[in-house]
Formats: C-alpha cells, sequence, structure tokens
C-alpha cells in the first residue's frame, strides 16, 4: 500500500521541526492549531499567507463588464516556488465565485475555505523546494469584503465599486492596504512575500484602464478595449494598483533618476473635472522624483505617476501609480506617496507590525521636501512631537491592528529618522539611507534589521539615536537637526 503523502510529509516536517530545534537549543513553542502552523502567523493577522510558498510572478486578466458594478471575471496564473515542500497550496482568496483550478494547466482538485478565507488546491504531487509551477485560477462574480483594521476610517478593503451617479460615470478600483487584495485575487496575500505582475483588462470600449507598470499595446475587441501593464520589478500584493474610469491621461518627460540614471516614465490619470490646481501639484513629481532620489538614491520603478478616485478614502501608494482621492489631492500626500515607492513598495515589511518603516520614511519625506522647498525642517518636527505629545505615544512595533496607521507609526516613525539624522548629521544620513535602499531593494525588513544595519551603516551612535523611539513607551526627546 503507497505511503499517504500526507503522512510522508508530516513526518517530513516533524523531522525537520526536531532537527531544527535540537541545533537550536531553544525551548520548544507552545503548539500551535493545524490551521495557524500552515500561514506566516503574522502577529497582527495571523491568517495571512502560506509559510513556504513562494508567489514568484502572477499573470492577472480581468474582466469588467460594467464599470461601478462591483461584479468581475478573472483568470489568474501564479508562477509558484517553495522554500519547503507543499502538498497543499493555500491561497488567500474572498473573492468571487471559482470555477476552474489548473496546475501546469492540467486541472486539479480544490476548495474554498470561506472561514479561512482560503482557495486550497491540490497539486498531482507536491511542490519541492526548487521546483516552479503555474496554478490558473479562473473565477466570476463578487468579490468578497474585508473591514479596514483602522477603526478611524470605515473603509471597506480590496475591490472598490463606485456606481454611476449624478453625471458621473461608473468606476472601480483596488484599495487593499494591508490586506484587501484577495477579495479580488487569489494571492499570497502578505507583504514579506513580493512578486512581479502583468495585469490585463477588458472594459467597455470608452473606459480607460491604469494600472501599477509600464503600460503596452491597447487591443480592441467588439466593443471592449484590454490594457496590459509590466511590473516587473517586485512589489507586496497590496500594492497592486489597477483602476478603470474614463481617465484622461496625461504623460511628461521621463525623470532620469532609476537605476543608473536610467529614465523614469511620467504618467498621471486624471478625470474630467480635474481642477487645473490638482493637475499642478501632481505635475511636480519630476522635482519630487529628483529630491527624494538625491536623498533615497535611485527611483526602483520604471514609472511614477498618480491616478484619481472620487470617494473620500486613505490614499495609497499603489506602485509606480499613487491612488489619490480629492481630500489628499495635497503636495503633502504626493511626496509621501512618492516616498513609498521606495518605502513599502520596493523595501516592503517582514510583517505588519513594523510598518512604521513604511510610514516614518514617507511621513519623513515631507519633512525632506518642505526643506527642499526652502521651508522649516525642525518646525516641521517639533509639530509632530507636539502632536505625539497632546495624543498621546507608544514603542514602533504595532501590536494591535488598530495602531497599524496611527499617529505613532507616522509621526513617531519620522521622528525616530530625525533623531538617526541628528545624531550623525546630513552627509551620513544621506549615506545611511543611500545604503539602506540598496541593500534591502526587492527584500522584505523588519525593525530588528533594520537597527542591526543601522549599527553597521551609522555605528553604535546611530543605533542608540534610533532605539529609545523604538523601544520607550514615552516619548524621548525632541531631536534637532541644526541646519
Ligand atoms: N499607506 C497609506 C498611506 O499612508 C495609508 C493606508 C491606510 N490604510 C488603511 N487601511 N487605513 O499613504
Ligand atoms: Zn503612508
Amino acid at each position: 500500500r503507497p505511503f499517504p503523502k500526507r503522512r510522508a510529509l508530516f513526518v517530513l516536517s516533524a523531522l525537520l521541526i526536531g532537527l531544527s530545534s535540537a541545533t537550536q537549543t531553544l525551548p520548544t513553542p507552545p503548539p500551535r492549531p493545524a490551521e495557524a502552523a500552515r500561514t506566516l502567523n503574522d502577529p497582527i493577522f495571523p491568517g495571512l499567507g502560506q509559510l513556504g510558498l513562494d508567489v514568484r510572478h502572477y499573470d492577472v486578466a480581468l474582466t469588467v463588464e460594467e464599470p461601478g458594478s462591483p461584479t468581475l471575471r478573472g483568470v489568474v496564473t501564479l508562477t509558484l516556488g517553495a522554500t519547503r515542500p507543499l502538498g497543499e497550496v493555500r491561497l488567500d482568496f474572498l473573492g468571487p465565485t471559482v470555477t476552474a483550478v489548473r496546475w501546469n494547466d492540467r486541472a486539479v482538485p480544490f476548495r474554498v475555505d470561506v472561514g479561512a478565507q482560503k482557495l486550497v488546491v491540490t497539486p498531482p504531487s507536491p511542490l519541492l523546494t526548487g521546483q516552479e509551477a503555474r496554478l490558473t485560477v479562473e473565477y466570476q462574480g463578487r468579490p468578497g469584503v474585508v473591514r479596514d483594521p483602522d477603526f478611524s476610517t470605515p473603509v471597506e478593503l480590496g475591490w472598490q465599486s463606485v456606481p454611476a451617479a449624478g453625471g458621473l460615470p461608473g468606476a472601480n478600483f483596488t484599495l487593499s492596504e494591508p490586506n484587501g487584495t484577495h477579495t479580488f485575487l487569489p494571492s499570497n496575500d502578505h507583504p514579506s512575500d513580493q512578486a512581479t505582475f502583468t495585469t490585463r483588462v477588458t472594459v467597455p470600449a470608452d473606459y480607460t484602464v491604469a494600472a501599477s507598470g509600464v503600460e503596452g499595446p491597447v487591443s480592441s475587441g467588439n466593443g471592449t478595449r484590454t490594457f496590459v501593464f509590466t511590473q516587473a520589478q517586485p512589489i507586496p500584493t497590496y500594492a497592486l494598483g489597477i483602476l478603470v474610469n474614463r481617465f484622461e491621461r496625461v504623460t511628461g518627460p521621463a525623470v532620469p533618476v532609476g537605476v543608473n540614471g536610467s529614465p523614469v516614465a511620467r504618467r498621471d490619470y486624471f478625470l474630467a473635472d480635474t481642477p487645473q490646481t490638482t493637475r499642478t501639484i501632481f505635475s511636480r513629481a519630476d522635482e519630487m522624483l529628483r529630491v527624494l532620489s538625491g536623498w533615497f538614491g535611485p527611483y526602483p520603478f520604471a514609472a511614477y505617476g498618480v491616478a484619481l478616485v472620487t470617494p473620500r478614502l486613505p490614499a495609497l501608494e499603489t506602485a509606480t501609480l499613487s491612488t489619490i482621492p480629492p481630500n489628499l489631492s495635497t503636495e503633502r500626500a504626493a511626496v509621501h506617496e512618492l516616498a513609498h515607492q521606495w518605502f513599502g513598495n520596493d523595501i516592503s515589511l517582514a510583517g505588519w507590525a513594523d510598518v512604521w518603516l513604511n510610514e516614518g520614511f514617507a511621513a519623513y519625506s515631507e519633512l525632506l521636501w518642505t526643506e527642499a522647498q526652502g521651508g522649516d525642517g525642525q518646525a516641521y518636527a517639533a509639530r509632530w512631537y507636539a502632536n505625539l505629545e497632546r495624543q498621546g505615544t507608544r514603542p514602533l512595533p504595532a501590536r494591535r491592528a488598530e495602531q497599524l496607521f496611527d499617529l505613532s507609526a507616522y509621526q513617531r516613525g519620522a521622528l525616530a529618522l530625525h533623531a538617526l539624522r541628528a545624531a550623525i548629521g546630513d552627509a551620513a544620513f544621506r549615506d545611511f539611507l543611500r545604503a539602506y535602499t540598496a541593500r534591502f531593494s526587492g527584500r522584505s525588513v523588519d525593525t530588528a534589521a533594520f537597527l542591526a544595519f543601522a549599527r553597521t551603516q551609522a555605528g553604535t551612535a546611530g543605533e542608540a539615536a534610533l532605539r529609545p523611539w523604538v523601544e520607550s513607551p514615552g516619548l524621548p526627546p525632541l531631536p534637532v537637526v541644526e541646519r
């Protein structure tokens, strides 16, 4: 009788766990429920992701027949690798009805576990380390709903639908941070698993699609148009931006601030009624790219711009194409979302608890931009400090979902960087930022890795300046940068 594969896997993983605990002489961890052991065990979102799964590429094809309605049709092919043998692939998914699943083009068994928000696929044989496979999922219907964990903004994350109203056309777009992507895309929906994307979207011919990456040729069908975009550098799943509207696409001269001075294409997607003041703010992205790349090093992607949406929502740093609601059509948001292309998208989070590493850098870029305009950066820092004194603060690693996007993540995170700069001076701070982006480009980082890097790159004085901001329950003294 053949040895059951599941059993073989179980024995293998038991052996591996035994080996690692024997060599590390760590105390035996408490037993976890079987389900949790298979996820990435993110302390904030314990259900997300699959341990050992490495999605390298998503080839996404969506059809939006009626923009503004939530219904969509999708065919996605994921290129999978594994860092441990996988007898099942468990993708995050809370999306429309799955109609077919294929493994290397052959139909395979699957089931949807709605409670766990997983699409579970059983391959013909386990996916082994070093192997690659293609997993295709076809689905159609209404995307699921994930509530924003930030209770101050009662937003439903993921695929957004804005019905036509008041003379405005219907529209759809993604707004997924932190965990909304799996409402419309079966995915390993955790930022530690960055991937590249090809995104193809078919819409009625009078609509335009904007998405993360570089646009390819548009093809026309029977009353439809299909747009295609290539995101060739890996990004976290929440950073995939897809927007459907009657956009006006405005291009500008490329900016030579990419890797090795390569050109960064410029395109923004405005709406018919977008005021000139708003257009002017976002047309300054070329200057912002120059100022920020001066501090952070080369811009990591091949294009940058914004796409506007109409509901009042948080802005989001969707890769190469930030998503901007009307309430955040400001210079501050413009520079903030641009900075996230380095911090969040190119360098991603190893876990959600350390989201301050995204928000602190993005907020700090507002100060750097203010200074580049001749403004008073120290006064900017002093305002953050006063806000934290007034509203209270916490150590930087978040412990609960409601803390992810709070004042401390943004403003205390930014002050930690201000403290580092005050301790080592502008020249060393610039070197630090450039070395950090070079070291972690295309990778994930957590607070411990960041501090360790600070110690090697900026010395014990640099690390010592950061540490109280990371760890202390109270507010360390206001750092002062003399200029
Ligand atoms: N990363 C976004 C920004 O600061 C914020 C996203 C807030 N997300 C949320 N779910 N509330 O630009
Ligand atoms: Zn931000």
